[in-house]
C-alpha cells in the first residue's frame, strides 16, 4: 500500500513543486491505512487478488488525508501534530494545507477514474460511492454537525454524528469494493452492516483515546476534544460506558461479518485492532 502511494506525484511542473510536496507530505507521513487496508481485505474476502483494488484503496486514503489536513486547521480543530509530525498548516502554511487538502481529494476521484480496472459501470459506481461518502451525507455533513454540535446533543444525535464524519468513509472503504467487485446478494448486505458499525467503532475507539492515549503512540494531541468542548463518547457517556458502548458495536460488527461468509478472517482481525487499538 505504502509503495503505490509513494508512487504518486501530482503534477510538479507547473511552478506547483510545493504544493506536490504539501500533498505527498501529509499522504506519506504514515497512518495506520486502515481504510485502504479495509479495502484489500474485502476483496480478498470476495475472493479477489487485493492488488486488483489498489487504485481505489489509494484513492480512499487519500481523501481521508484530505479530510484530517482540514480537520487539523486552525479554524477547526487547530491542532500541531499529526501522524507524529507537524500538521500539513504548521509546516506549509494555511493557504498551502487547504489546497493540499483541495488537491488530494481532486486527485483521488482522478486516480480511480483514471487507474481503477474494472467494468465502467461498476467503477463509475465505486467513484460515486466515494463522492457521497466524502460529501454533505457524509464526512463534510459530519464535520459540519462537528463544529455546530449543540451542547445538550443526545446519544442519538451522537451516533449520527460519528456515522457521518467518521463512519461512512470507514464504510466506503467496504462498499466501494463491493461495487466494484461484489456479487451483490444476502453477503453483500451483510458486509455493508458490518463496515456501517466498524465506522462508529472507529470513532468511538478514537474518541477514548484522546482522553487515555498519549501523543507519542496517538502521533497526534491527546486532549484535543476536552479543550474544544467537543461533544465525544466521552463527554456524553463518560469513559466507562464509553468503552462498554464500544465492545457492543464490536460485538455488533463482528455478527454482521459472521453472517456473510466468504474468506473474513482479515477483516475479522481488523474489527478486534479497530476494538483493542492503543494508536
Ligand atoms: C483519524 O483517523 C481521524 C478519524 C476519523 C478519527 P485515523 O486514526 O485512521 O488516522 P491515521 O490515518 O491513522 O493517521
Ligand atoms: C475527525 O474526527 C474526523 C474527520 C473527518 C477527519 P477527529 O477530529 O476526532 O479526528 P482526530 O482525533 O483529529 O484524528
Ligand atoms: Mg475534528
Ligand atoms: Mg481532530
Ligand atoms: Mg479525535
Amino acid at each position: 500500500m505504502d509503495a503505490y502511494l509513494a508512487d504518486l506525484s501530482f503534477g510538479a511542473e507547473k511552478g506547483t513543486a510545493g504544493l506536490d510536496e504539501a500533498m505527498r507530505y501529509s499522504l506519506l507521513a504514515g497512518g495506520k491505512r486502515i481504510r485502504p487496508v479495509l479495502a484489500l481485505a474485502t476483496a480478498e474476502a470476495l475472493g479477489r487478488d487485493p492488488d486488483e483494488v489498489m487504485p481505489l484503496a489509494a484513492a480512499i486514503e487519500m481523501v481521508h488525508t484530505y479530510s484530517l489536513i482540514h480537520d487539523d486547521l486552525p479554524a477547526m480543530d487547530d491542532d500541531e501534530l499529526r501522524r507524529g509530525k507537524p500538521t500539513c498548516h504548521v509546516a506549509f502554511g494555511e493557504d498551502v494545507a487547504i489546497l493540499a487538502g483541495d488537491g488530494l481529494f481532486a486527485e483521488a476521484l482522478g486516480l480511480a477514474l483514471t487507474c481503477q480496472q474494472g467494468d465502467p459501470v461498476r467503477v463509475l459506481a465505486a467513484a460515486r460511492e466515494l463522492t457521497v461518502a466524502a460529501g454533505v451525507g457524509g464526512m463534510v455533513g459530519g464535520q459540519y454537525l462537528d463544529v455546530t454540535a449543540p451542547e445538550e446533543l443526545d446519544p442519538a444525535g451522537l451516533r449520527r454524528l460519528h456515522e457521518l464524519k467518521t463512519g461512512r468513509l470507514i464504510a466506503a472503504a467496504v462498499g466501494c469494493v463491493l461495487l466494484l467487485c461484489g456479487p451483490g446478494g444476502p453477503a453483500t448486505l451483510h458486509l455493508g452492516r458490518f463496515a456501517e458499525e466498524l465506522g462508529v467503532l472507529f470513532q468511538i475507539v478514537d474518541d477514548i483515546l484522546d482522553v487515555t492515549g498519549h501523543e507519542t503512540e496517538l502521533g497526534k494531541p491527546s486532549g484535543s476534544d476536552a479543550r474544544h468542548g467537543k461533544r465525544t463518547y466521552v463527554s456524553v457517556f463518560g469513559l466507562d460506558r464509553a468503552r462498554e458502548l464500544a465492545n457492543d458495536s464490536h460485538a455488533a460488527a463482528r455478527a454482521a461479518l459472521g453472517q456473510a461468509g466468504g474468506s473474513t478472517e482479515r477483516l475479522e482481525q481488523i474489527a478486534d485492532y479497530i476494538l483493542t487499538r492503543q494508536t
